[in-house]
């Protein structure tokens, strides 16, 4: 039977069913390992290794654009629905690493896949950003405002990492997610629950402080890593465990289902003890929490993006299951789905 969240807006028409139709993904080829950084900053494959889960990491190339990888992962999305580029309605990126300033990311996304119809929209919520964009386009679609959205996570945080700073740049990496979103006519299988909530007093535990025109990047502060990630990492790790929790418990009750009723949670790739601790608290066996971050890193927006799609691919999640996403980043900003696979 399907389930509607509490929170749906009322309308004249009925809400409509939104169903996730293909995925796809993208890493660059170029591998940074654990031992490669101890030769770069002092650190050890064993601090990163047991502190992190995380193992290496993608790096993107010079010439490689968040765009570029962002477009690779649409297309593998594209060709899994069965999608072409004309009948894109919208193209959503999430991303904290956008081309430029402006214009958007989808933008160049948009010319890279020749979805030459579509409107093009950035979304900027940091590492939630990919579920943040996920509701956007279940929004636009149950509005009967288009029919076919185009969302990505896309990142190339190497280009904002200080490779001097060993606290913050063993954690990251390069690349991208996409998903196929489509009304797929009533009673099909699709998103069920959504959540989204932020916090702007925590915004200076995550943050990049320079590039922006509160301090526009001038040569004299390019010395002082302004224009890369600053964290204050055990507040984050406090906080994550807390939101990401609380995000689930909502978008659980809202569908009207018990923990034991999903078969994978898809949670933010950024630390495998901030996901064992979420799995203790919900009484989740660690078993079906999808983890790829000891091969990625934290890449941001394009984690659970990666991860959906791996998951997916690989038959991890199956027709009928009850997945369960959820994340948290920068702002602070967190978001919760779950979808019936
Ligand atoms: O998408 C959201 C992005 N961010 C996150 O999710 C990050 C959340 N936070 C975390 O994952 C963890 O807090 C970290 C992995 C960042 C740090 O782990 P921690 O267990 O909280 O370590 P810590 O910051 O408390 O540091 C412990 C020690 C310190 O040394 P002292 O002061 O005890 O002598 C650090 O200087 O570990 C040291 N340290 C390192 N040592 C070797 C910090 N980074 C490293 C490193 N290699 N890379």
């Amino acid at each position: 039977m399907k389930r509607q969240p509490r929170s749906s807006p009322r309308s004249a028409k009925p809400r409509r069913s939104v169903s996730i139709v293909g995925t796809g993904s993208y890493a660059p080829e170029r591998v940074l390992t654990n031992d490669d950084l101890s030769k770069m900053v002092n650190t050890t494959d064993e601090w990163i290794t047991t502190r992190t889960g995380i193992k290496e990491r993608r790096i993107a190339a010079k010439d490689e654009q968040t765009s570029d990888m962002a477009a690779r992962a649409a297309l593998a999305a594209m060709e899994q629905a069965r999608v072409e580029a004309r009948e894109i309605d919208f193209i959503l990126v999430a991303t904290t690493t956008p081309d430029m300033v402006f214009p958007a990311t989808a933008c160049f996304v948009q010319q890279k896949i020749g979805a030459t119809r579509a409107a093009c929209l950035d979304v900027s919520a940091a590492c939630a950003g990919f579920l943040v964009a996920l509701q956007i386009a279940e929004q636009f679609i149950t509005s009967h405002t288009f029919d076919t959205i185009l969302v990505i996570g896309a990142e190339k945080l190497t280009s904002i990492t200080n490779w001097t700073d060993r606290n913050s740049c063993v954690l990251f990496g390069d690349g991208a997610g996409a998903a196929i979103l489509k009304h797929r006519g009533e009673g099909t299988h699709g998103v069920i629950s959504t959540h989204i909530g932020s916090d702007g007093q925590y915004a200076d535990i995550l943050y990049m402080p320079g590039g922006g025109s509160r301090t526009p990047i001038t040569r004299d502060n390019v010395d002082q890593h302004l224009a890369t990630i600053h964290m204050l990492g055990r507040e984050v790790y406090k906080q994550a465990v807390t939101s990401m929790l609380n995000a689930s418990k909502i978008v659980l009750e809202q569908a009207g289902l018990t923990t034991d009723d999903i078969a994978c949670v898809i949670p933010h790739q950024a630390n495998v003890r901030i996901i064992e601790a979420i799995a203790d608290r919900l009484k989740i066996p660690l078993s079906k929490f999808f983890v790829n971050l000891d091969r990625y890193g934290n890449t941001s927006a394009a984690a659970v993006a990666i991860a959906l799609d791996e998951a997916n691919r690989t038959g991890r999640i199956k027709h009928g299951d009850y997945v369960l996403m959820v994340v948290f980043g920068g702002g602070l900003t967190w978001a919760s789905a779950i979808v019936e696979w």
